[in-house]
């Protein structure tokens, strides 16, 4: 019989210590054995780093503040109504997904960060019952969005700063204006619209070839609705170049609308560029768009036109296929229907209304997929499925993708559950993830504010961020690396390239507050501040 090396959580539960055990080993998380799957080694595009990560697990807590590992500390880069630029504008509220773009290395740089909603109690300084006014409509719009900001290590101080001096720093928000791109740019589906108002419900994002962003529009109903705007011109894909100002900011109508959460880029082994979506809808489905014509270096930004023209295919989970959502097939599953022939007359329709094309072609529902990310290292993709009450899945699991040929490009995978959350591995919704170079995945754990220390959930905590190898003894085994304060989720977890430091988001702290004398959380506990505010963090201490 052969023997294998227990890993450790089966270990530790096996000698009877569990958490607490656990709470005091040191984890070699990502150090790859011999026993490392062999068939996902093959597929090794860039190899993982050997020296391995360690970092004493920390133990759920429901403190509040945010919580790391002996050895790793946290600055407030910037928090909700920071001035961050000499014309005085303002961080918005609830940020969301982070991306840095390097200005010097990785000790100065840009980070665009998402602002997806906000708390009329923090925001507008009370709940708001009724019609919004005008003046409470303009703080709805320009607190979402996105902001440019600037941010430097200061190393005499040893702390992460924002530069509000910064010749870069700006906002967008609901109140911008875009143009539209793609099949759907000035037809009827969106009112014949060329140009639209502002962005808002940013939640992940993505980073393109060509160095710009693209973030989601992902829960626009409520706001579109409060500020009197059209629907469907929100849900989409948004572009911005955070250091141009003179590149007009866009939405991608060929990459569809529905309720986004984040767009993966990557290229197809021909060169045609490939961005994968989650709809962060319960019983949602998984989308990815392939353009037309093939990615060129060269041409730099000019590459942005790539996702003007091409194909948005749906997940099919029973059949390993991704279905192709063109007008002709959405025609031809809708004959005998006169409502939806009605509805359905040319592309621009299919991909304003994408989740009923979807379906009506067979994508499959599934459990609210969240963040979708392409591994670097074997280029599977990994989907967080972060749960679904409707089916009893109260704390998601995250799903891996394996496509034909490990190609982007093919219309053929397979796929299996990676990870599951629950008591047996210590996480509940995962969200947001990305990767280190020790190839492990790191996730963000969304348990909403609601539900979060009671029940079903009493057992996790608050929410945290958790760290799970994708390859080794230990692969699947998620540890976790830090804790939020009250009743907010971590969100947009991003390295610096030479991953020294990691900024979060801290988002809705102390959310379900009543009473703004009498708040839930006061994170992150500002001198002479008794309210919370969301904000963005850079934790230090890395070694890998
Ligand atoms: Fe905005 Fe899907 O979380
Ligand atoms: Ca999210
Ligand atoms: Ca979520």
């Amino acid at each position: 019989m052969e023997s294998k090396p227990l890993n450790r959580r089966i270990f530790l539960s096996r000698i009877g210590a569990g958490a607490t055990a656990l709470a005091v080993a040191t984890s070699g998380l990502g150090v790859l054995s011999e026993a490392a799957n062999a068939q996902t080694d093959s597929l090794l595009r860039i190899k993982p780093k050997k020296t391995g990560f360690r970092f004493t697990p920390i133990k759920a807590t429901t403190k509040d503040d945010v919580i790391l590992p002996k050895g790793f500390k946290y600055d407030v880069v910037a928090a909700y109504g920071d001035i961050i630029n000499p014309k005085k504008d303002t961080f918005g509220y609830n940020n969301d997904f982070t991306l840095y773009f390097p200005i010097k290395g990785s000790n100065r740089g840009l980070l665009w960060v998402n602002h997806e909603y906000t708390n009329p109690l923090y925001v507008e300084g009370a709940k708001v019952n009724d019609k919004y006014t005008p003046a409470q409509i303009e703080k709805l719009l320009y607190n979402q969005g996105g902001s440019i900001i600037e941010v430097y290590y200061d190393k005499k101080e040893d702390k992460w700063k924002m530069d509000a001096t910064s010749k870069y720093a700006r906002r967008i928000s609901g109140l911008t204006r875009f143009k539209l791109t793609g099949p759907a740019k000035g037809e009827k589906a969106v009112g014949g619209a060329i140009n639209v108002q502002g962005t808002f419900a940013n939640c992940s994002g993505g980073k393109t070839l060509w160095n710009t962003v693209l973030s989601c529009e992902e829960n626009f109903e409520d706001t579109s609705k409060n500020a009197g705007l059209d629907p469907t011109h929100y849900g989409w894909v948004i572009e911005v170049d955070p250091f141009d100002p003179n590149f007009q900011v866009r939405k991608h109508t060929a990459l569809g609308r529905f309720n986004h959460e984040n767009a993966s880029m990557g290229l197809a082994k021909d060169q045609r560029v490939v961005v994968y979506m989650g709809d962060d809808k319960k019983d949602a489905c998984v989308y990815k768009f392939v353009s037309k014509d093939k990615y060129k270096p060269e041409m730099g930004k000019a590459n942005s036109r790539l996702l003007d023209k091409g194909t948005l295919y749906v997940a099919d989970f029973k059949k390993g296929k991704w279905i192709p959502l063109t007008i002709e097939a959405v025609k031809a599953a809708a004959d005998g229907k006169p409502d939806l022939l009605e509805k359905f007359q040319t592309q621009g329709d299919v991909v304003t209304n994408c989740q009923e094309a979807a379906i009506l072609l067979g994508g499959t529902p599934t459990d609210r997929p969240e963040d979708v990310e392409i591994s670097p290292f074997d280029s599977t993709i990994y989907i967080a499925h972060t749960n679904n009450d409707k089916h009893g899945n109260l704390h998601g699991h995250i799903t891996r993708f394996i496509e034909k040929n490990n190609d982007h490009g093919e219309t053929e995978f397979e796929y299996e559950i990676f990870a599951a959350g629950g008591r047996q591995s210590g996480f509940s919704a995962p969200d947001n993830l990305t990767f280190d170079s020790n190839a492990n995945l790191w996730t963000v754990t969304d348990i909403s504010s609601s539900s979060l220390n009671k029940d079903a959930w009493t057992s996790f905590g608050n929410n945290g961020v958790f760290v799970i190898p994708t390859v080794g003894d230990d692969k699947g085994v998620a540890l976790q690396f830090a804790s939020a304060p009250m009743e907010a989720e971590f969100t947009g977890p991003c390295f610096t390239p030479d991953e020294k430091t990691l900024f979060l988001s801290v988002q809705h702290p102390g959310e379900e507050t009543e009473d703004l004398s009498n708040p839930t959380s006061t994170w992150p506990h500002r001198k002479g501040e008794k309210v919370p505010r969301p904000g963005v963090i850079a934790i230090t201490g890395f070694n890998f």
